[in-house]
Formats: C-alpha cells, sequence, structure tokens
C-alpha cells in the first residue's frame, strides 16, 4: 500500500515508518520537523515539508500520490502544557485533524489510522482500563484526542472515511535493531527525562507526587515499547484493508509499574544512582493507568513482545551509548 504518514518524524512515526518500509510498504511522511528528527527518518521513505495547519502544504502532498491509507501522529502530546495553553493544542490537534480529514475525503480516500491516547479515559474508575471505560478526560491534551475520535465516528458515518484509533499507553523504548539515530528532544515522559539526568543533562529528576494511592506513592503506568506499536500500525492498515467497522483500541501491555520502580530498574540496569527529589503532584495526571482490552479476540493480529521493562530500558541504554 502507499501510505502517508503525517508526523513519521516523531518518535513514533519515525519507528513505524521503519516497520512500514519493512512491511513493502510505500511510505510519504509528511513533518513541520518541530519535534521530529529528519535523522531518524528511514531513507527508503519520501519526505515531504509541511504543516497541518496549512492547507497548501496539506493539497500538495494529496495530489503529488494516491495514497491508499493514511496514518496522523502529527500532534502536540504534553497535557501539563496543553492546560496552559490550551489554544495551541486546539491549533494544531484538532483543527490540524480537520485539515487532514478534509482533504482525504476530498481525495476519496478511506482509510486512516488516528493516534489516539490513553487520555481519553481520564481518571481511572476501575482497577484496569478497558476500550469501554468512561471518556472524561482531565487534560485539554485527553479532550482534544476525544474530540477527534468523536468527530470520527460521525465522518464514518456521514463519509467514506474507515478508521482505527489507537490509544496508546505510555509509548517508551528505541528501536531494538538500532536503526534510530537521535533520541527524542526535551521529551516530558518519563524514561528519557531519568536518562537526562544519567548523562549529566539535568542535575535532578524531579517525581511528580509521592502520595498517590499506589504501594510507593508514585504514579503507576502501562508501558508499550514502542516497536510494539509500529507492528499494531501494520496490523491496523491490514484490518482496515478488510473491514469497513471502525474502532478504537488500547495499545498497551497490561502491567503498570510505579515511577520509582522505573527508576529503580535504570539503576539496576545501568549500576548508577539517580538523583530525584519529589514535587507536587501535576494537574491532569491520574494516578494508575493500566489497560485491559475488553476484547477476548483482539482484532488486531497483535500482542506485545518487546515490552517488558527490561527491553525497554536496555534499548534506550543502547541509543544513549550511540549517541554520545
Ligand atoms: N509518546 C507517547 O507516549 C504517546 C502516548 C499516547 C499518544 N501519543 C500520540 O502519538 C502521536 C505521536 O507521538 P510522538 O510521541 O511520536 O510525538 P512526537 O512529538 O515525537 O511526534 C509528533 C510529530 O508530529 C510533527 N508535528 C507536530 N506538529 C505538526 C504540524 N503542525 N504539522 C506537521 N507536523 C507536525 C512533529 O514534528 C513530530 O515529528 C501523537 O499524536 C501523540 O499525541 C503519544
Amino acid at each position: 500500500m502507499k501510505v502517508l504518514v503525517f508526523g513519521g518524524a516523531g518518535y513514533i512515526g519515525a519507528h513505524t515508518v521503519i516497520k512500514l518500509l519493512d512491511s513493502n510498504h510505500s511510505v510519504v511522511v509528511f513533518d513541520n520537523f518541530s519535534t521530529g528528527e529528519l535523522l531518524n527518518v528511514d531513507q527508503r521513505a519520501t519526505i515531504q515539508k509541511g504543516d497541518i495547519l496549512s492547507k497548501d502544504d496539506l493539497k500538495r502532498v494529496f495530489k503529488s500520490h494516491n495514497f491508499d491509507a493514511v496514518m496522523h501522529l502529527s500532534a502536540l502530546k504534553a497535557p501539563g502544557e496543553s492546560m496552559i495553553n490550551p489554544t495551541v493544542y486546539s491549533r494544531v490537534n484538532i483543527i490540524g485533524t480537520l485539515n487532514i480529514l478534509e482533504l482525504m475525503i476530498e481525495s476519496r480516500i478511506k482509510n486512516f489510522i488516528f493516534s489516539s491516547s490513553s487520555a481519553v479515559y481520564g481518571e481511572p474508575k476501575n482497577s484496569f482500563i478497558d476500550e469501554d471505560h468512561t471518556l472524561d478526560p482531565i487534560s485539554f491534551y485527553g479532550f482534544t484526542k476525544l474530540e477527534i475520535e468523536r468527530i470520527l465516528t460521525w465522518y464514518s458515518k456521514t463519509t467514506c472515511l474507515n478508521f482505527i484509533a489507537l490509544r496508546y499507553f505510555n509509548a517508551a523504548g528505541y528501536d531494538l535493531k538500532n536503526r534510530i539515530r537521535v533520541p527524542e528532544k526535551s521529551s516530558h515522559n518519563l524514561i528519557p527525562k531519568i536518562f537526562d539526568v544519567l548523562i549529566g543533562n539535568e542535575q535532578v529528576l524531579e517525581i511528580f507526587g509521592s502520595d498517590y494511592d499506589t504501594k510507593d506513592g508514585t504514579c503507576i503506568r502501562d508501558y508499550i515499547h514502542v516497536n510494539d506499536l509500529a507492528n499494531a500500525h501494520v496490523q491496523a492498515l491490514n484490518y482496515l484493508e478488510k473491514n469497513n467497522s471502525p474502532i478504537f483500541l488500547n495499545l498497551a501491555t497490561g502491567i503498570g509499574h510505579t515511577v520509582l520502580e522505573v527508576v529503580e530498574k535504570v539503576e539496576e540496569i545501568t549500576s548508577t544512582k539517580i538523583n530525584y527529589k519529589f514535587v507536587d503532584r501535576r494537574i491532569g495526571d491520574p494516578s494508575v493507568v493500566i489497560s485491559k482490552t475488553k476484547y477476548k479476540d483482539f482484532p488486531l493480529n497483535w500482542k506485545p513482545i518487546h515490552s517488558s521493562l527490561e527491553t525497554i530500558i536496555n534499548s534506550v541504554l543502547k541509543l544513549y551509548m550511540h549517541h554520545l
């Protein structure tokens, strides 16, 4: 298939592009390189620089090829920042997506894979979150993802659109075959932050909250290796080829780790003490976020196989060792 990947130079996008190319799809990457990294884009892909807020840029890329499918990973993604600057998040995450959808519908392209997030659920009502869990985001970022999911549902009823919304939990790790050259820039995610302290870019790791109702008082998250996420995108394409019913899927492991457990695992693997301090909770951060899919038979031919904490941390360590 010919696939247009928005945000294909980003952290998850670059891994997904590699997997698509390895699976014999042909790929055009569209990115404004605001956080994306040119060096991480596989050389087999065609690259078009542009912004999803520019209709002209979008028209140019949609005219350039006959695409069979679109993957949309370009977004702003920091929940805390979205609470401070919601208008920017509305513009990029909502209006940018509407622009893409408009051009897709005009070009009669049906298949759409949307990068959604566990942030659509908000504060978990049960110990595990399945796809039927209440949708009640507690960050503006989560709200933008939910808005798009709802728009997609309507568009699939009223236009040719056929979609899958992939609700990633916490993406982590780097390509296990070392094909990613540069680590994410200024990531707000825990493991990159720990590594920033490890290599001396930061003095101290700030841990947000020590009084959550968890075994050690720190937040629990469900970490999924980015190679597993990339595999799921290829399976999602296969699914859309054969099925015409929209679907929302959690991509996660069903296993949670506290912040301190992750810190301790990095310390164990690297034999280095991480300097950390506790600071206030962040607004928009639920205490425990662990997935449990509702599907007995998962609709995609997929399960996570690279997502143990050891594999994730070792893959990050390898990239940092290469990079330094
Ligand atoms: N990383 C995670 O843990 C996580 C979890 C859940 C959901 N997500 C979602 O997955 C997607 C990808 O996340 P990521 O971690 O790879 O983030 P990222 O910032 O590395 O990637 C986003 C990409 O989109 C590009 N981009 C941003 N604004 C753009 C614009 N206006 N026009 C064109 N390109 C633009 C960036 O340059 C970057 O290459 C996002 O939609 C994010 O919300 C990520």
